[in-house]
Order: C-alpha cells, then sequence, then structure tokens
C-alpha cells in the first residue's frame, strides 16, 4: 500500500510537520511504502478558473501540481497535515485543493473516475490551532472533507489539537505524538 504524506504547514518542523512524521512511521512499521510531499517547496499556482478542465479532464496549468496529481493517484491513503490559519487550512494547502477542481470536472462533468482508477483510497486530515476557541476546526474540516470527497477518498478520521502554537510544542503534549503514530497503524489496516 503507498501512503502519501502531504505537508501544508510553512513551518518546517512545526507542529503538523511532527504529526504527519508519526502518523507515517506508523503505516511504515506496518511494511507499507510511505512518501511526503512539502507544498512550502513547490510551486503551486491558484486555480485560475479557467474552466479548461471542463472539456480536457486537464489542468493546463504547468507548475508542480501536475507531480502532485501524479502522486495522488498513486496513493492508497492520503494524509494531509495543516495547521489552522485564520480559521481555514494554510494558503499552501488551499492553493493544491483547488487545483483539484479539475478532479471535480473529473467526476461531476465528464463523468470519469477523478483519479483515473478505482481503488479503494483512504484519507486522514491533520491539523492544530493555537487557540482553543470554539469550532476551531469546523471551516478547515468542510473544506477537506469536500475535497476528499471530490476525490471519491473515504474519510478515515482525523486528529486535531487545539492550544499548540509555539513551534514544536505538539512533542510535549502527553500522547498526542503516540496517538499520530497508532493512527498511522490503523489507516493502513482498515
Ligand atoms: C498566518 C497565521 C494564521 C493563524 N491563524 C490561526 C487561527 O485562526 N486560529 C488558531 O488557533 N491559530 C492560528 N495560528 C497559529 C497556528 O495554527 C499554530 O501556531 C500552529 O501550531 C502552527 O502549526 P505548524 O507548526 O504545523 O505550522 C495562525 C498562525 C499563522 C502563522
Amino acid at each position: 500500500m503507498k501512503v502519501l504524506g502531504i505537508a501544508g504547514s510553512p513551518r518546517r518542523g512545526g507542529n503538523t510537520d511532527l504529526l504527519l512524521a508519526e502518523v507515517l512511521k506508523g503505516a511504515a512499521s506496518r511494511g507499507d511504502k510511505v512518501k511526503t510531499i512539502i507544498l512550502s517547496n513547490l510551486k503551486i499556482a491558484p486555480c485560475q478558473h479557467c474552466d479548461g478542465c471542463l472539456e480536457t479532464g486537464r489542468c493546463k496549468v504547468e507548475d508542480d501540481m501536475q507531480m502532485v496529481y501524479a502522486e495522488l493517484k498513486e496513493a492508497d491513503r492520503i494524509v494531509l497535515a495543516s495547521p489552522i490559519q485564520f480559521m481555514g487550512v494554510t494558503a499552501q494547502a488551499k492553493a493544491m485543493i483547488d487545483r483539484c477542481q479539475v478532479l471535480w470536472a473529473r467526476k461531476n462533468v465528464l463523468e470519469i473516475p477523478p483519479l483515473g482508477n478505482q481503488r479503494e483510497r483512504k484519507g486522514l486530515f491533520i491539523s492544530v490551532g493555537g487557540r482553543r476557541v470554539a469550532n476551531l476546526f469546523e471551516p478547515a474540516l468542510a473544506t477537506v472533507k469536500s475535497w476528499f470527497r471530490t476525490l471519491d477518498v473515504t474519510y478515515a478520521g482525523d486528529l486535531l489539537f487545539p492550544g499548540v502554537d509555539e513551534k514544536g510544542a505538539i512533542a510535549k503534549h502527553p500522547n498526542a505524538l503516540h496517538e499520530a503514530f497508532l493512527a498511522g497503524q490503523k489507516l493502513v489496516e482498515e
């Protein structure tokens, strides 16, 4: 099984990076192949709503998103990690998600499988936020669930930690990293 981790934080070695690494360690401990894409290292332009994909089923913007499409297609499990920024996912994660409009077009307009093959995929969402406010994760969850649904990826759950702000603070949480490791194991066992 192939597990694709997508790091959506612009802060390298930050809280969601640490959680994502543990999830992937958990998956790898079960013998599965893991790979991480770091969105902040990539050039991914925002969707320009040119509507070209509605006719061709392909995004005409030739940037690093073409590689991400190929990785999504190859993956059996997809783990998106993004901290909360202004109540949503990061700009890096949102640009990647919006560029999946082509997959929406494939599925809903052209009526072809969004990722081109019919394998059973599952997705996990990892997030942290610095504050502790009601509904902190709700807007991001709505975006991420809509993205997974569009890709025909079954939502397998999430790891959500409020009140985690400083870089690396998640390592001081009593059980977050262990929970992440177990979630990675569970994701590939299901
Ligand atoms: C631009 C920006 C916006 C943020 N907005 C929020 C927010 O709306 N709510 C919140 O709880 N934390 C917010 N934070 C704090 C981050 O979610 C927090 O620092 C988190 O631990 C960062 O995770 P990372 O280390 O994986 O990047 C924001 C941080 C930045 C840089």
